[in-house]
């Protein structure tokens, strides 16, 4: 049964380079915590349907839906969400703007479809603007967040500060005249046409070639209008920070045990440190079982590959339960888990020691 339960929400980022498994092994930690008697909640970020299937189902909503499971304790359940990034961007548009009239200026813009769904950083300013709204319910004992795709697993955490440093760079903002200054945006307007103009026509030609007349001035208004919103995104970028470095959020770093692992986890934690967190669990996901007796047929090539590898990932798991703390090791599996049953009684049997 559960203990430990904080007044605040326990958040859990599960990390990893691609394909370690992480949306697989959150949807295992979210059952595993429901199980335990806590209100649960697992999201992702990663548009492939991964984790619904996961889940077994065939596709999530940007709102939390709840997932059936067995025998949990009374008061707990899971629910599972896909993050809608043009959705939470949207919110929280509602949320910045001072007026409606505000807003739709910035919906009808032609680079809003880009900043909102494609831009660098907006994704993950926006899942974590979403864990902080979620958060803020107090709905929630636990949220385990599934982070996307990435080859540095650290990206999801430092690009939101990438984003707003963007906005705040000092070139942008020269664009933005002062507030007493009359004709605001057609001032904003003259300066970058004035910029393009002389400094790089033929860059804004070739620009206009590709993107069509009037986007030097539509990028002139996007930035404006950003650039006003940018106290409030500040001032909740705040609040999401202090969330990196909160007592009760913990960091869970998913590998596979090849030889790159010890590197990542090392890189990783380095990395975590001056965002104020740490790592706190690592699992070895995929570690083929240990072959018992050597091979009664020597020459056979394809057992004496198997007893190699698994000797060799059999060390490094040894190298990183003598170097880190909490350490779980999750069997590579031969046949489909993928059904939430099968998903309790695996998560009930590698997680017994994790509360
Ligand atoms: N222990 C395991 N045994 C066998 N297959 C596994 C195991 N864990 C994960 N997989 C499989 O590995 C594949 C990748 O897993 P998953 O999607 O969870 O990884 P991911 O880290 O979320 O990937 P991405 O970085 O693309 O989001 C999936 O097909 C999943 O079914
Ligand atoms: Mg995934």
């Amino acid at each position: 049964m559960k203990n430990n339960l904080s007044h605040s929400t326990r958040v859990f980022f599960v990390c990893g380079t691609g394909g370690v498994g992480k949306t697989t092994l959150s949807a295992l930690i979210a059952i595993h915590y429901a199980t335990l008697g806590y209100k649960t909640l697992v999201m992702t970020v990663d548009p492939a349907k991964r984790l619904a299937n996961a889940l077994g189902l065939e596709s999530l909503s940007h709102t939390p839906q709840q997932i059936q499971l067995r025998d949990l304790p009374k008061g707990s359940f899971l629910e599972a969400l896909w993050l809608d990034v043009k959705n939470t961007f949207d919110d929280t548009l509602t949320e910045f703007s001072k007026s409606a009239h505000e807003k739709r200026k910035i919906t009808q813009n032609r680079l809003y479809k880009i900043l909102s769904t494609m831009m660098a950083g907006t994704h993950e300013y926006m899942a974590m603007k979403r864990l902080e709204g979620l958060c803020h319910s107090q709905l929630y004992d636990v949220i385990i967040v599934d982070t996307p795709p990435s080859h540095n697993s650290i990206d999801f955490f430092t690009a939101p500060a990438r984003l707003i440093k963007f906005f705040n760079n000092s070139f942008l903002k020269s664009f933005i005249p002062k507030k007493s200054q009359s004709g605001l945006k057609a001032r904003a307007l003259s300066q970058v046409g004035q910029w393009f103009n002389t400094v790089t026509q033929k860059g804004v030609h070739a620009l206009e070639v590709l993107t069509g007349k009037g986007f030097v001035t539509e990028l002139a208004k996007m930035i404006a209008l950003i650039s006003e919103l940018l106290p409030e995104i500040e001032e909740s970028y705040k609040r999401i920070e202090q969330r990196l470095h909160d007592k009760n959020t913990q960091y869970w770093m998913i590998v596979t045990p090849t030889e790159e692992s010890l590197h990542d986890i090392h890189d990783f934690a380095k990395h975590l440190k001056p965002l104020g967190g740490s790592l706190h669990h690592i699992i070895v996901n995929r570690v083929f079982p240990a072959v018992e007796n050597q091979s009664p047929h020597p020459h056979n090539c394809l057992l004496k590959f198997y007893a190699d590898l698994s000797q060799s990932q059999e060390k490094r798991v040894q190298i990183l339960k003598r170097s880190y703390k909490n350490v779980t090791i999750i069997p590579a599996q031969s046949q489909n888990v993928y059904h939430t049953e099968n998903l309790q009684l695996w998560a009930k049997s590698l997680f017994k020691n994790i509360s």
